[in-house]
């Protein structure tokens, strides 16, 4: 079937013992967009990006990125196909500096490779270089510039969700999937995700968020999806989203 979506999901299915963790979710996520995905704790939103982003194989059903099949692949390949995750507690090495941590997860690292580094090890020089000038451009655009040589253990729980954002532009990806980027985030530090989420947005970057700060779905995402008991229940815009019963149900249900 032909469709339009930069990321199509079709029926993916993660069962783990008994439990239908994620059942036959199916949805398209346009070029460009801001996706939002919300519902109630153990819904299964962090099991999907997980088997989108290769973290888990899904136990059915299938991923393209840009028509291209991503089932069941590593979360190198998936990071290749330019889909990258960011994680819902993050956990940078925390005897690294900031400046370090940025620069660990580059595509395609050439110095990585043995055959690369034996013929040509001017290449990998300028490969680590063109890293490091992504990490601290990446840095700057997060704010984070003036702490690149501390160790990533004095940053706050806001600035690791930005150090996360910075390392996984590194990489140049087309896609971001966001877990939570405001949980535990101050309010001026959200102000500043959601700026940084926009103006990568406005450069040609796709998103997915999971959140559930209701003030940055609003203002972010469209369109957004809910799940529910590890099925889509419903999508559409902010507003009619959280105005329906079936969603409002789905969340007294879980007493939130
Ligand atoms: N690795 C795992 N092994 C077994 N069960 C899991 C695992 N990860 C998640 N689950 C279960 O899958 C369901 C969905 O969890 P999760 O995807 O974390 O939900 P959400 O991110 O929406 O809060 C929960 O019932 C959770 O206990
Ligand atoms: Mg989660």
């Amino acid at each position: 079937m032909k469709s339009s979506g930069l990321l199509v999901a079709r029926e993916v299915t993660k069962v783990f013992g008994g439990n239908r963790a994620v059942d036959g979710v199916s949805f398209e996520l346009e070029r460009g967009a801001i996706g939002g995905l919300i519902g109630p704790n153990g819904a299964g939103k962090t099991t999907l990006f997980n088997c989108l982003a290769g973290h888990l194989k899904p136990s059915g059903g299938t991923i393209t990125i840009d028509g291209q099949d991503i089932t069941g692949a590593s979360p190198a390949s998936t990071f290749a196909a330019g889909l990258a995750r960011t994680f819902q507690i993050p956990r940078p090495f925390p005897q690294m500096s900031v400046l370090e941590n940025v620069m660990l997860a580059p595509r395609g690292q050439l110095g990585e490779r043995f055959w690369a580094n034996w013929l040509r090890p001017g290449a990998v020089a300028a490969q680590e270089r063109q890293t490091r000038d992504a990490a601290r451009h990446w840095l700057d655009f997060v704010g984070l510039s003036a702490l690149q040589a501390q160790p990533a253990s004095v940053l706050s729980g806001g600035q690791r969700k930005l150090l996360e954002l910075a390392r996984v532009m590194v990489a140049d990806p087309r896609l971001v999937l966001l877990d939570e980027p405001g949980a535990g985030v101050n309010p001026a530090l959200l102000d500043q995700i959601v700026d940084k989420v926009s103006a990568l947005n406005r450069q040609g970057v796709t998103f997915l968020i999971i959140e559930h700060n209701m003030d940055l779905v609003m203002t972010l995402c469209r369109p957004v999806m809910v799940m529910a008991q590890g099925q889509l229940l419903m999508q559409g815009d902010a507003e009619a989203v959280l105005r329906d019963p079936r969603v409002v149900e789905a969340y007294l249900g879980d007493a939130v």
